[in-house]
């Protein structure tokens, strides 16, 4: 169907709906659908979460999806054709859920190392994180589904997140924060965007017509669907107004008879309303999902292809930042001869954290952690091996243990007084398969649209202990909870303040001991109040965390000073890396910092793999032989993890994040959070490695690095044009990777600079594979905006007067090649998006 008849075919189709089924598509019907207008032949529509893996309808018990890796772990592949083939997988996997659009890529920067959806966001960087989401994007759409790339725009950290005021400069926006999305529109002709929850310089981004209609589809032609973040729209008559096609989720709160009213008052035209109408239609057309009909039931897909997939890709983000000599020899790859006995130490070696939490969340299809597959390994070599968790890392506590308990029943009652009357009659009872649960609906009538009235829920199992001593058990809800052990109080969460768990929504944790004897049957009740609401999404949590006899580290420490080599596997997990909240701090989580340095001390092999997904500090470093970062590397984590400790991997990952010394020394430290509702991005272009080279502070890792087994050096490099072309030489014995990263520097006219100008910034990148002892030449295009800047006076990309510098490296800080040049030699086009 030619382009043209496609045009014509959906206004004919948007025209023959009425005004009041025009503004019906244009809100979901529920969580993950849109609008069906049956006498129209316009089916509903599915979309899905998310980044990490196509999930499905169900937050928790859907069917599984495969999980790959997440968007610190793809961008420190530095590896375009890589990602695309993941995005090709999540393609397939949204198919198998009914979806035809993926909430993904997460493509906000990471403007401090503690934003809590970091792991969900590539890089510090705009060029790497354009060039990840590009080929993102292309594989995924590839497939027939629209990638529905997030959050536009400001929502780079987590505080406050539903209603700050984010206030970026002009020239920071554009030469930073925007250019991924620009990219994803211009290069991959990415379908769908997401507008973030937070304010932009003033208005709600749902509602900014600077944003979305003059930059998003004015400027940069973007003709796609433009939907909310879910329960982010604010308005009836702005949002539609400045270009927001899709409220997000439905039932809708904003518009609906509130926007045919606000068209009859004059507040929002019918134009305004049927061009949106369009915009969800021609996403459907162009999808093919008018031949769909409803979406289909979800499926599970698992096929070794996949699994292979992630876990090539998993192994290939994972980044090597120390290895030391051992003898005459590097400590890793491991050399097995003389090994006998391997103490496996650390709270994420058993556990294997595969993704960060929140939305992101997926179910994985199958799941290797690397104690398992390190045992299996190991096994192979007749090596014995040792087990320790070290130390609990949980934020909040962890779920009831099903083993301890009868099976939960969940009693609903419409009445917000039900759940503590002992003789009201539940309207519903239900049996959950875990004490940690959301309800996306009103949970006893689901359909009773988007006004919720009340309800009280009483959770309730027979718990028996099996230790003796002070059992802690916890609560979080988004409602006022109480949780009784044999009717007795034990924590009332009804004072906590809002935010730290379900999203930001729900409140923290509450946390009391109660001494409970081992083996003894206790009636465990919570009871829960939720008011009348117009957001539909609910949850609550019970954790319970046994009392702690000895010493965890100690054991640890005795296993490690037992073996020949201790491999230590420490990290965050989903709680502490997650949605509505950022970390407070670097630290690793629990006594890990401790763990490492007593461990280090006991045995004279000690390997760290660190397990998270944004930067932790690392006081231990100097102590341990080597340090493999592993990002949250999906679901084949364990597998991937042995094949670059054994070598048949060779690390070629690279930092997408420069990694600080202190959190004192990061760009935004001074400005985050930010106060009195504005996140005030004062650093300006001043982010990662743009501020440690221009403020001349050293991080503990730069920007882009990561050590291989092999050597592989740059040996020369010369300028072609637009392009720079560069001889590695691989000077081991072994098969090598480089990341070869090619940053451009103003060399002269220092006066002229602003303020913020960057001392030099990422213009191009190429991953080259070198065979033992070979060479080889690769060349690398370069960023066609390399050397301009965006203008607010000519409202346009213009050249900055040079002379500048090509430096060509390994890191931001290990450059190799300096090439002087000017503005004109480099760049052609001042009007060109980012190169691809
Ligand atoms: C997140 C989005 C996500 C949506 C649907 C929001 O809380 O910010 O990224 O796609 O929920 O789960």
């Amino acid at each position: 169907m030619s382009s043209q008849r496609t045009d014509h075919h959906i206004d004919e189709l948007v025209d023959s709906l009425t005004l009041e089924e025009q503004v019906a598509l244009l809100a979901g019907t529920d969580f993950w659908h849109t609008v069906a207008i049956e006498r129209a032949g316009i089916p509903a529509m599915r979309v899905s979460d998310g980044p990490a893996g196509a999930r499905g309808t169900l937050f928790e018990g859907g069917p599984a999806s495969v999980n790959v890796p997440c968007g610190t772990s793809l961008a420190a592949t530095w590896d375009p054709p890589l990602v695309e083939e993941v995005g090709h997988l999540l393609g397939k996997e949204s198919r198998a859920k009914g979806a035809r659009v993926l909430l993904a890529p997460t493509v906000n920067l990471h403007r401090t190392p503690i934003g809590g959806r970091n792991f969900e966001c590539m890089s510090e960087d705009p060029h790497l994180t354009a060039r990840i989401a590009v080929a993102y994007v292309r594989g995924l759409q590839a497939e027939g589904v629209a990638a529905c790339i997030k959050h536009f725009i400001g929502n780079d950290t987590e505080f406050e997140r539903n209603t700050i005021d984010s206030h970026i400069d002009e020239r920071t926006l554009r030469e930073l924060y925007m250019v991924p999305f620009e990219a994803a529109v211009k290069q991959a002709g990415v379908m769908s965007v997401m507008t973030s929850y937070n304010r932009i310089n003033g208005p709600w981004a749902a509602d900014s017509v600077a944003m979305i209609d003059d930059v998003l589809r004015g400027e940069w032609g973007f003709d796609g669907l433009v939907m909310s973040d879910w329960f982010g729209l604010h308005s009836t008559a702005e949002g539609v107004i400045a270009g927001v096609d899709l409220e997000m989720p439905g039932p809708t709160l904003h518009r609906g008879p509130k926007l045919l009213e606000a068209v009859e008052q004059g507040k929002a035209s019918a134009a305004d309303v049927r061009r949106a109408a369009r915009n969800v239609l021609s996403a459907m057309h162009r999808l093919g999902a008018f031949d769909d009909g409803e979406p289909g039931p979800e499926l599970t897909r698992d096929v070794p292809e996949d699994r292979s997939l992630v876990r090539r890709a998993g192994a290939q983000g994972m980044v090597l930042l120390r290895n030391e000599r051992a003898g005459d020899v590097p400590v890793l790859p491991l050399r097995l001869d003389g090994v006998n006995r391997v103490a496996i130490i650390g709270p994420n070696a058993a556990r294997g954290q595969t993704e960060g939490g929140g939305s992101a969340h997926v179910h994985a299809t199958h799941l290797s952690n690397p104690l398992e597959a390190l045992s299996v390994a190991l096994g192979k070599h007749g090596i014995e091996v040792t087990h320790a968790v070290g130390c609990p890392t949980h934020k909040r506590l962890p779920a009831l243990q099903p083993a301890l308990c009868t099976p939960f029943v969940v009693d609903f009652f419409r009445d917000v007084e039900g759940a503590d009357a002992s003789e009201a009659q539940p309207d519903l009872s239900t049996t959950p398969e875990s004490s940690r649960i959301m309800w996306m609906s009103d949970p006893i009538d689901p359909d009773v649209g988007s006004a919720i009235p009340g309800f009280s829920a009483r959770f309730r199992t027979t718990f028996t202990p099996d230790v003796t001593g002070a059992w802690e058990f916890g609560v979080s809800s988004v409602a006022d909870a109480k949780l009784y052990l044999d009717d007795g109080l034990v924590v009332d969460n009804s004072t906590q303040p809002t935010g730290g768990s379900f999203f930001g929504l729900g409140k923290t944790e509450k946390v009391e001991a109660s001494y409970l004897q081992a083996n003894r049957a206790y009636q465990l009740e919570v009871r829960l109040r939720r008011p009348t609401t117009d957001n539909a999404f609910s949850g609550v949590q019970i954790g319970a965390y046994p009392p702690t006899l000895a010493d965890p580290v100690d054991e640890a420490t005795e296993l490690a000073a037992a073996a020949d080599l201790t491999i230590v596997v420490v990290g965050t997990n989903d709680d502490w890396e997650s949605e509505g909240y950022d970390r407070d701090d670097m630290a690793l989580p629990g006594r890990q910092d401790e763990l490492i340095a007593r461990v280090a001390a006991a045995c004279a092999h000690t390997v760290v793999i660190v397990n998270a997904g944004s930067p932790v500090s690392m006081p231990w470093l100097d102590d341990v032989g080597a340090v493999l970062y592993t990002w949250f590397p999906g679901q084949e984590m364990g597998d991937a993890v042995v094949d670059v400790l054994l070598g048949d991997v060779e690390p070629q990952g690279r930092l997408p994040v420069s990694f600080p010394a202190r959190l004192e020394d990061t760009p935004a430290f001074e400005h985050h959070p930010g106060r009195n509702g504005v996140a005030n991005y004062l650093e300006g272009r001043l982010i990662g490695y743009r501020w440690y080279d221009t403020v001349g502070r050293q991080p503990l890792f730069p920007f882009g690095f990561g050590l291989g087994y092999a050597t592989v050096v740059i040996a020369a490099a010369r300028q072609l044009d637009d392009a720079v072309e560069v001889d590695l030489v691989n000077e081991s014995d072994r098969d090598g990777v480089q990341v070869v990263q090619v940053y451009a520097a103003r060399t002269g006219a220092a006066e002229h600079r602003g303020d913020d100008e960057p001392a030099q910034q990422l213009v191009g990148f190429v991953k080259a594979r070198v065979p033992a002892r070979a060479t080889t030449t690769v060349t690398m295009q370069l960023d066609p905006r390399a050397m301009h800047t965006w203008s607010i006076a000519d409202h346009d990309w213009v050249p900055v007067e040079g002379p500048f510098e090509l430096r060509v490296g390994t890191s931001s800080r290990d450059i190799a090649v300096r090439i002087g040049t000017t503005a004109g030699q480099v760049t052609k086009s001042s009007a060109a998006p980012n190169h691809s």
